[in-house]
């Protein structure tokens, strides 16, 4: 899994044996270097020689996420005869699903991953699922009802990556989610434009600026945020360039006031948007690498009040790796031939069975 904070590549091992309870076996991260991050940021926006440059990383990345196979599993140990299949999501370079003809494309090819690793891959996960009319993302909700929810409690899954997703699970009720708006991705992007850090940890930055209220309004009143679900968002929509032209009409702001005021812009549009929803939630559980951010997470927490809030590891599945776990769960779901898109989260007119698989060559 690659998500959008661009960050790298995160590899799991998992072990399904007993239903409901995935056993996370080994986990690997490899991280991008600058230059294929740049890349990648680069291919996320239109630009000249796309189809030449999206072949090329295509195939390097390809060969980074079979590398980070290839070292996870020499980590874990695990004989290579026992792993069934490798799910990857791949890396997303544009994802419009609600244009006429909607699309989302991710790179790094399949072939490679088999070739390099010996091992049967799933990939293409987001595809059938647009076909089928839906948006295509968020794909995760499937597992976290799988796996966190409660017979007797309302839950809400909230996963912070490079942009941030929910997922309900009100007891008695079909799971339903979208993505919010931005997580990390708007923090992410300024730091590296004004400090050449990857991103600001614990939140210490911001916290040293202050929250300017119409900066925070203007950020709130994008389209985006108070869109109806279905919905699913990307670096399409929220990037450092249009941050940029938002920014010209607050010159007078210092760099850590806009940084403490992106932070609040993740914090109010995910638990505004939870608290929109007329559920009673008894728990919110973060995930992704955001939950990290200790100022991000006492402001959701203070923006919720009433609901619990802590994170997927103390209720049983690492919120670090959740995500990938999930990636590994749709191969599982694609091979048993079990559907892996829920509609009423995608909007997808049917279950449809996702992803393809690619074969290595035979011995
Ligand atoms: N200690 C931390 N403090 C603040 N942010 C963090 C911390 N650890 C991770 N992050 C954030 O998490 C991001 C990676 O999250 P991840 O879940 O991998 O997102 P994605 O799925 O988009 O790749 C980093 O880019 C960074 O913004
Ligand atoms: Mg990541």
């Amino acid at each position: 899994m690659s998500g959008t904070s661009l960050d790298g590549i995160d590899a799991v091992l998992v072990d399904f044996a007993e239903e409901g309870k995935p056993v996370l076996v080994g986990s690997h991260s490899l991280p991008f270097s600058n230059s294929i991050r740049a890349e990648i940021a680069l291919l996320c926006q239109p630009g000249q020689n796309e189809i030449d440059r999206m072949g090329e990383l295509d195939r390097r990345l390809g060969q980074l996420f079979a590398q980070a196979t290839n070292e996870l599993i020499a980590k874990t140990s695990c004989p290579r005869a026992r792993i069934s299949a490798i799910g990857s999501h791949g890396q997303t370079i544009r994802h419009h699903p609600s244009r006429s003809s909607a699309f989302s494309i991710q790179i790094a090819d399949p072939n490679t991953i088999a070739y390099l690793t010996g091992l049967k891959t799933v990939a293409d996960f987001r595809r059938m699922d647009i076909a089928a009319g839906g948006q295509g993302a968020p794909l995760v909700p499937a597992f976290h009802d799988a796996v966190l929810r409660d017979r007797t409690e309302n839950r809400v899954i909230i996963n912070i990556g490079g942009m941030a997703n929910i997922t309900v699970l009100a007891t008695g009720q079909p799971v339903t989610g979208f993505d919010t708006g931005p997580g990390n991705v708007l923090m992410d992007s300024w730091i590296q434009h004004r400090q050449s850090r990857n991103y600001d940890e614990d939140g210490n930055w911001a916290a040293s600026g202050a929250c300017d209220i119409a900066l925070l309004d203007q950020l709130m009143s994008h389209p985006y945020i108070q869109a109806p679900a279905p919905k699913s968002t990307g670096r399409e929509s929220f990037h450092l360039e249009w941050l940029k032209g938002v920014l010209t009409a607050f010159t007078h702001l210092g760099d850590a006031d806009i940084q403490r005021t992106l932070l609040e812009f993740s914090a109010l549009s995910i638990a505004e948007t939870i608290n929109n929803l007329d559920i009673t939630f008894h728990r919110a559980l973060l995930c992704g690498g955001g939950s990290h951010n200790s100022l991000l997470r006492s402001r959701i927490a203070a923006l919720l009040p009433g609901i619990k809030v802590s994170t997927t590891t103390n209720f049983g599945i690492d919120a670090d790796w959740l995500e990938a776990m999930a990636f590994a769960w749709l191969a599982k779901q694609r091979i048993e031939g079990g559907t892996g898109n829920v509609t009423t989260v995608t909007g997808a007119a049917s279950p449809c069975i996702l992803g393809g698989v690619y074969l290595p060559p035979p011995n």
